[in-house]
């Protein structure tokens, strides 16, 4: 019998290029996400037609969630398993997270024993800390400051609906020019938005109440000239291509609610805002919504509105970023 070698993970080839991680939107060069938007459209695809997809056969996912989430779950866990993979769902109430571990020795731990790890948490910081202790692939399932998989997954809808080239396959380079509206909270959406025009040759305009700006230095954009700031949220829909907001006040913030109602009372996006925009303007929201504070039902369930096809469209896009940063471009 030949000898097991001792202390080699089975997830660590030797000689294996260094791991990669999504932790924001700036992880990923434009080319890459013209890969990723096809991969996506096919994977799709055969979804729709019913057509097995196992890429991920015994791989495992682990979810860690620190906070609530209803389609990032369902997205990541679903997706798994159409890809022949399985998945571990870990809260901070139910695992050693909540009870003080190092996220340090969590990440050492958790990445010896699946493929990939996929993390919603606060700060920035705590994500970033566990990929330097992670042997696997970390994917940002929402941080306070990013939410890179929403992003991906508005991109890839924003396309679905306009940018099909004349061979029906989305194009990225549609992105150019573009106008995406921002009306709302300077949150990890916002900050997303920002790091993704950047990237991607677009431009967002931007209109938060005072004291809820975009911070440049909290975006981790590289110039100024991707986004545009209008005090009045009219002004900033005026001519948009995708008209998009989010809730007032984001998980881990609920103690600013009602200072946030208060501050937030003109930035709820409504048919004038949508009329300002181009006639052929989407809506979309990431969900979940609350009609009649950042958005009017007449808007958000209206013809312009593409909220349901950019939900789904996570699981579509999650799955293709988690078979690239386990195998590479495929296909
Ligand atoms: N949009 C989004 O991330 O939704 P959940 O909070 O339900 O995961
Ligand atoms: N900005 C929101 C997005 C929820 C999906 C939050 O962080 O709570």
């Amino acid at each position: 019998m030949s000898a097991v070698p001792i202390g080699i993970p089975s997830t660590v080839p030797q000689g294996a290029p260094p791991v990669r991680h999504y932790l924001q939107f700036s992880d990923f060069s434009a080319d890459e996400y013209s890969y990723l938007l096809q991969r996506a459209a096919f994977i799709k695809h055969k979804f729709k037609t019913f057509v097995r997809h196992h890429t991920l056969v015994d791989r495992t996912l682990a979810m860690i969630f620190e906070k609530a989430s209803t389609r990032t779950r369902v997205s990541f866990e679903a997706g798994m398993y159409q890809m022949g993979g399985s998945v571990v769902h870990l809260t901070t109430g139910d695992s050693q997270l909540g009870r003080a571990e190092p996220i340090d020795d969590s990440a050492k731990v958790i990445s010896r024993m699946v493929d990939i790890v996929m993390i919603r948490t606060f700060e920035q910081t705590k994500i970033e800390r566990f990929a330097a202790n992670s042997r696997v692939p970390v994917i940002n399932g929402l941080t306070n400051e990013f939410h890179p998989c929403q992003i991906l997954s508005d991109i890839f809808t924003f396309l679905e609906h306009r940018g099909a080239n004349s061979e029906g396959k989305l194009d990225p380079a549609f992105l150019q020019g573009k106008t995406v509206a921002w009306v709302g909270d300077g949150n990890n959406m916002a900050n997303t938005w920002l790091q993704a025009a950047d990237i991607l040759g677009f431009k967002v305009h931007v209109s938060t109440p005072g004291g809820y700006e975009v911070d440049q230095s909290v975006a981790g954009i590289r110039a100024s000239h991707s986004y545009q700031v209008f005090a009045d949220p009219m002004q900033a829909c005026a001519g948009a291509d995708l008209v998009t907001t989010d809730v007032w006040t984001s998980m881990g913030f609920e103690a600013e609610n009602e200072a946030r109602k208060a501050a937030f009372a003109d930035w709820c996006v409504d048919a004038a805002m949508m009329r300002a925009a181009k006639p052929d303007a989407l809506f979309m929201h990431c969900l979940p919504a609350h009609r009649g504070e950042e958005v009017q039902a007449e808007v958000i369930d209206g013809p312009q509105s593409v909220v349901w096809d950019e939900a789904e469209n996570r699981m579509h896009v999650q799955k293709a970023l988690m078979e690239y940063l386990l195998l590479g471009r495929i296909g």
